[in-house]
C-alpha cells in the first residue's frame, strides 16, 4: 500500500457502466479537464473487465488511481465469475471497495461477508474502502447509530480475528443507502452526524488518533453542484461518487473542487 493520503479523496464508483472502449473515451476527455493536482488523491472504480483499459488509456497519469469494486472472500477457489484481491494486487490495483450497499443489497453481502472482504483487500496490500450506510426505514425508525455502530463493529471484529491487520491508514465511505442514484442527497449537516458517529465507533476501538485521521467520504447522489458544500461539513475528507463520475466533464468539476480552478 502507499503512503499516507493527503487532502479530500475523490473517487468515482463506475458500477456495471462503461465497458473498455467507454472507459478510453471519458480518459481521453477527463485527462485534458483535469491536470494532476498533489493535495487530493482521485480514484477509479471501473468495472474489472475494463480496468485494463483503464491503465493502458490514462496517458501516464499514476495519480488517476484504481480500485476493483469488489472481491471475493476467497484467495482462489471454484467461484465462478469471481475476482480474489490477491488477483487485483498481482494487476497493480491499489484500492478496493467492500461493502458497498448494492454488494449488500443485491449479492448477500452481510456485515460477517464485508469483514473478511476488508481482511482479504489488506492482506493483499490494497487499500479498502469500507462502505456503510443506512437505509429509509432504518433512518426513520431511528436506527442510524446502531445500524453504522453494527457495519462498523462486525468488519472490525472479523478483520481482528483474521490476525491479517493492522488497518492502517482507513478509508470509509457514508453512503446513506436512500440517497445513492435518488437524487437525493444528505446535506451538509446529516453527513456530519453521520460521520461524527462512524469516529466515535474508531475511537472506541482504535483510540482517538487514528478516528481523527481516518478519512470517510461521503456517497450519495453528489454531483458538481454540491461538493463544495459537502466537503465543507465537519469530518467529511472526500466523496465516492457514481452517477456523476460516468461523465468527464462533471467528474472533472468534482475532482477540481477547492483547488481554485
Ligand atoms: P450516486 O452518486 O449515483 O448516488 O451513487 C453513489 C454510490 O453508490 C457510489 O458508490
Amino acid at each position: 500500500m502507499s503512503e499516507a493520503l493527503r487532502g479530500p479523496v475523490l473517487a468515482a464508483n463506475w458500477k456495471m457502466y462503461k465497458g473498455p472502449g467507454a472507459t478510453r473515451v471519458f480518459l481521453d476527455r477527463f485527462v485534458a479537464l483535469y491536470p494532476a493536482h498533489s493535495d487530493r488523491s482521485v480514484v477509479f472504480f471501473p468495472s474489472a473487465i475494463s480496468i485494463p483499459a483503464f491503465v493502458a488509456d490514462r496517458s501516464g497519469r499514476e495519480d488517476l488511481e484504481v480500485g476493483i469494486q469488489d472481491v471475493h472472500t476467497e484467495v482462489e477457489g471454484a467461484c465462478t465469475g469471481a475476482v480474489s484481491a490477491a488477483m487485483a494486487a498481482e494487476a497493480e490495483i491499489g484500492w478496493g471497495l467492500a461493502g458497498h450497499s448494492e454488494r449488500r443489497r443485491d449479492f448477500g453481502d452481510h456485515d460477517a461477508t464485508v469483514g473478511i472482504k476488508l481482511s482479504r483487500l489488506l492482506e493483499a496490500g490494497l487499500r479498502p474502502i469500507l462502505c456503510v450506510g443506512e437505509t429509509l426505514e432504518e433512518r426513520r425508525g431511528g436506527l442510524l447509530e446502531e445500524v453504522l455502530s453494527r457495519q462498523v463493529e462486525t468488519a472490525l471484529d472479523v478483520l481482528e480475528s483474521s490476525g491479517c491487520g493492522p488497518w492502517n491508514d482507513k478509508v470509509l465511505a457514508y453512503e446513506p443507502v436512500w440517497a445513492i442514484g435518488t437524487g437525493e442527497t444528505a446535506t451538509p449537516g446529516d453527513a456530519a452526524e453521520a460521520h461524527g458517529l462512524i469516529r466515535e465507533v474508531l475511537s472506541r476501538r482504535a483510540g482517538d488518533e487514528p478516528a481523527a485521521t481516518a478519512k470517510i467520504l461521503y456517497g450519495g447522489s453528489v454531483k458538481p453542484g454540491n461538493i463544495e458544500a459537502l466537503l465543507g461539513a465537519d469530518g467529511v475528507d472526500g466523496v465516492l461518487v457514481g452517477g456523476a463520475s460516468l461523465d468527464p466533464d462533471s467528474f472533472a468539476r468534482i475532482c477540481l473542487a477547492g483547488s481554485g480552478r
